[in-house]
């Protein structure tokens, strides 16, 4: 792939550049090509931030060996950057979700370490960088996601210094004695530099950055920017920018008639029990499933909750299924409900209603609506969407959010029944309170979780990055809020040149 060079005079003046697209390109049993919401977060956060403002989506679309033409979508422009077979295994499988994911977990898997995988990973933040240059406009606003793509922010720097460069990482940014076991950790420091404006989702995390910036490189910090000393100086400022999703879309969804119609359904098919337990996840080892689910099994082993009155419904999308830890969960998991369920109970329903698939949006909704007491466990998490969405959907007055500690959802929704997922015991009196507290006490905690999340929405999030990258770029970040008068100055590292 070619780089167009500085002087590109068309193109999109706000990008986002993520390794997922917001749809994945899937082939149906009967040979149709179709396209499906890509799971996580990320996903769900920045969709309504790209349908506001346009522009233009640079990531992969979840296949191997396919190159797929950009297409429109939703008022952006959707660019596919093709994956090889053997680059999905080494830099998105390997690399990105057995090296990199877990060591920023908190190491609760055994991180791997291989060069070949870190070779992927460089040749496809190359590729990404490359895409993202030809693609934008001149002085453009280029917004780099998470942690498969930490070298893109200082590769477009050097092919395109006129750019205002943002990264953000959705994932926790770990403490330094965890980060330096990486043996790559200098590449992946002088990536992040590479930007003007690098967030995090917890003010820990960018003070770790700093951090490792102060102690391991030359570069100067002073209070949350560091200096870099390198083809003349550029700052590069670290903030925390806890994200959050589209509060309103997520209430007006689960109040739709249909949405309604859809909950009396499940209901039903649940058999009317007196109290629903839910939890909604991506199927993985950082989410906490096997402690949260051996915890609800005890309470219904020992009476506590009667599983003739109570379900538990799990439902967990399914995810990178090719990853050697992945696998173990998806078969622990299986073997732990089938356990619970063989044990408890009587000949009707289980206690525990598991589902390993995807759900529309709308069925999630539904199921937020019905839940009176929503479990959000993770060991380790970067902020937690889920929890979110189920303070924008729950209607009733005296829901419940049992929530782990370290979810980063944690630091703002202070009023949860608050967990050390590790400690079962302690997990299954918190489950117990927000099952037995009285109504005012209930009602309390969660009129002020609800306000949080209405109040603190993704459209106020992607604002307050993209005007502080306008301050610390070198421009106005763009998109339709402020796309039209796009001037055309570049800076070179300090410099300002005309570009007409
Ligand atoms: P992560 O990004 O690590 O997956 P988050 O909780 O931040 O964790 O985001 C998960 C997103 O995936 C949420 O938007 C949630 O609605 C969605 N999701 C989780 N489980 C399912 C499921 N079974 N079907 C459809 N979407 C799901
Ligand atoms: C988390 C990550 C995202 C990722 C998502 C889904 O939210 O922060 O970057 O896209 O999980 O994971 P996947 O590997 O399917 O993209």
């Amino acid at each position: 792939m070619e780089n167009t060079g500085p002087s590109t005079k068309q193109g999109a003046t706000f990008l986002v550049v993520a390794n997922r697209l917001p749809v994945d390109r899937i082939v149906r049993e009967d040979g149709k090509v179709d396209w499906q919401t890509a799971p996580g977060g990320l996903v769900t956060a920045l969709e309504p931030v790209m349908k506001q403002r346009g522009g233009a989506w640079v990531g992969w679309h979840g296949a191997p060996d396919e190159e797929v033409e950009a297409f429109e979508h939703d008022g952006y422009t959707v660019e596919p950057v093709p994956l090889s077979a053997e680059e999905v295994e080494e830099y998105y499988e390997g690399f990105s979700n057995a090296t990199l994911w877990p060591l920023y977990h908190d190491a609760v898997a055994f991180p791997e370490f291989h060069r070949e995988w870190f070779d992927a990973y460089e040749r496809v933040n190359q590729r990404f960088a490359e895409r993202a240059a030809e693609v934008a406009a001149d002085g453009a606003s280029v917004w780099v996601q998470d942690y498969q793509l930490q070298l893109v922010p200082r590769m477009l720097r050097e092919l395109r210094p006129d750019l205002n460069i943002g990264f953000f990482l959705h994932i926790p940014f770990p403490p330094m004695e965890l980060f330096q076991q990486l043996p790559w950790r200098r590449q992946i420091i002088e990536g992040l530099l590479g930007s003007d404006l690098v967030g995090f989702q917890m003010p820990g995390g960018a003070s770790n950055f700093l951090r490792l910036v102060r102690r391991r490189t030359e570069h100067k910090v002073d209070r949350d920017r560091a200096i870099v000393k390198r083809n003349g100086d550029h700052e590069c400022v670290a903030r925390a920018y806890p994200i959050s999703i589209d509060s309103k879309s997520f209430s007006d969804l689960a109040q739709a008639e249909e949405t309604k119609a859809e909950a009396q359904e499940l209901l039903e098919e649940l058999g009317h029990p007196s109290m629903i337990v839910l939890g909604v996840d991506r199927l993985d080892y950082t989410k906490g499933l096997r402690q949260r689910v051996r915890a609800m099994g005890e309470l219904f082993e020992e009476g506590k909750l009667d599983p003739n009155e109570v379900v538990f419904l799990q439902i967990a999308t399914p995810s990178r299924e090719r990853v050697e830890e992945y696998r173990r969960l998806r078969d622990d998991i299986d073997l732990l409900v089938g356990r619970i369920n063989s044990q408890i109970g009587g000949v009707g329903r289980p206690p525990i209603v598991y589902r390993h698939q995807s759900f529309p949006r709308a069925t999630l909704a539904a199921m937020y609506q019905l839940a009176d007491i929503m479990l959000v466990t993770p060991l380790r998490d970067g902020m937690n969407l889920v929890a979110k969405e189920y303070l924008a959907c729950h209607s009733g007055p005296d829901g419940a959010l049992v929530l782990s500690e370290f979810a980063g959802a944690a630091r703002e929704l202070r009023q949860a029944y608050m967990v050390n997922p590790y400690d079962l015991d302690g997990m299954k009196e918190a489950i117990m309170h927000a099952a037995t507290d009285p109504q005012r006490e209930k009602r309390r905690r969660f009129r002020a979780l609800k306000k949080q999340v209405a109040e603190n929405d993704i459209s106020k999030w992607a604002d307050r990055f993209l005007s502080d990258l306008d301050d610390h770029g070198k421009g106005p970040a763009r998109g339709k809020t402020s796309a039209d008068e796009t001037p055309s100055m570049h800076f070179v590292d300090g410099e300002q040149t005309s570009q007409g």
